[in-house]
């Protein structure tokens, strides 16, 4: 592990999401000097504990401000979170999409590189992988992913930067406030209401926050050590995706709750990720920890029940 690189600098975008808040937490717990970039309108309750550690940066949306933050916080390393996520859009979803997932994430690199920053961890989903293909978007989100992929290509060959982008799964974890499966299964819980699900046998990777952690450090570490040559593409999953039933099973036998789950009650999504994607690469040293149970078992009471 990288310990104590107190002259050692990170700027990162996303800091006010799940993964981002978390990741900012480690980085400052290891010795990093952290930058962070967030809007105009950016809650920061996720970072309470770490803010005043931490150099935040508010962009005012065009690339004159991205070169005005590069060049004030001089980081080592840029980390890309940042994105707009939707599994279904709507027409007026497209501009803020677009804007936060492409034009931001360009305006980044062009940032970078004008001031030499050549190391980047990228995100990416495996949702770019739809049927296990080299690419299929699941929705227009992921299409984004994979646009700003093709984006950063253009830099690689003109440039000396060198990026890792780290293609996540599902994650979990404590402090999570998106209205995901546990904040559900726990709303279902208190409230004793039937929930309707779709059938359930869709296989899901779920993993750890701390494990998808390990994996942003473990990049961190190999760019580096100067082994990464232009754009390399890692998946953070466990290998051994489980159905949502089972995973629903395992959270009312640690929770000891006996769930009204309507299973059928709704229909899958258009474009249900029934297998997910298994075709890439781990990052090598990397391998998940913490076991689904485990994990169950850290999150229960702990996330703030979906509204
Ligand atoms: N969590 C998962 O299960 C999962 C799975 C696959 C991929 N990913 C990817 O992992 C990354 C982190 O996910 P997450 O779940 O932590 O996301 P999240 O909680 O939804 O947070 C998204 C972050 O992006 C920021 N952002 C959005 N548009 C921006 C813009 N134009 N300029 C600056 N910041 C902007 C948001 O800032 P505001 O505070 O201003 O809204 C927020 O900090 C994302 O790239 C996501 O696509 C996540």
């Amino acid at each position: 592990m990288v310990a104590n690189q107190s002259s050692l600098t990170a700027l990162v975008t996303g800091a006010t999401g799940f993964v981002g808040s978390h990741l900012i937490s480690r980085l400052v717990s290891i010795g990093w000097q952290v930058h962070i970039i967030i809007r105009p309108n950016s809650k920061l309750q996720l970072l309470e504990s770490v803010r005043d550690r931490i150099t935040i940066h508010t962009h005012d949306g065009t690339t004159e401000d991205l070169f005005r933050i590069m060049e004030s916080a001089k980081p080592t390393v840029v980390f890309h979170l940042a994105s707009i996520f939707l599994a279904q859009h709507t027409p007026e979803d497209i501009a803020p999409m677009l804007q936060s997932n492409i034009t931001f994430a360009t305006q980044l690199v062009e940032a970078m590189v004008a001031q030499k920053i050549y190391y980047l961890i990228n995100t990416g989903t495996s949702w770019q992988h739809y049927e296990n293909k080299e690419y299929s978007p699941v929705c227009l989100y992921a299409a984004t992913k994979q646009a700003f992929e093709a984006i950063i290509q253009f830099y690689i060959e003109t440039t000396p930067l060198q990026v890792i982008t780290l293609k996540l799964f599902d994650t979990y974890g404590q402090n999570d406030p998106r209205q995901k499966l546990f904040a559900l299964l726990e709303k279902t819980a208190n409230q004793k209401e039937l929930l309707a699900m779709s059938p359930g046998e869709q296989l899901i990777e779920l993993v750890y926050i701390d494990d998808v952690i390990d994996a942003y450090i473990l990049a961190l570490e190999r760019l580096l050590s100067g082994k990464v040559q232009g754009h390399e593409k890692y998946q953070v999953s466990t290998g051994s995706p489980i159905k949502l039933k089972e995973i629903v099973e395992v959270y009312e036998q640690e929770t000891g709750t006996n769930l009204p789950i309507q299973w059928g009650g709704r229909p899958y999504r258009p474009r249900e990720v029934m297998v997910p994607w298994n075709q890439g690469k781990l990052l090598p040293g990397w391998k998940t920890k913490i076991s689904i149970r485990e994990g169950i078992r850290k999150v229960k009471g702990s996330v703030k029940p979906a509204s």
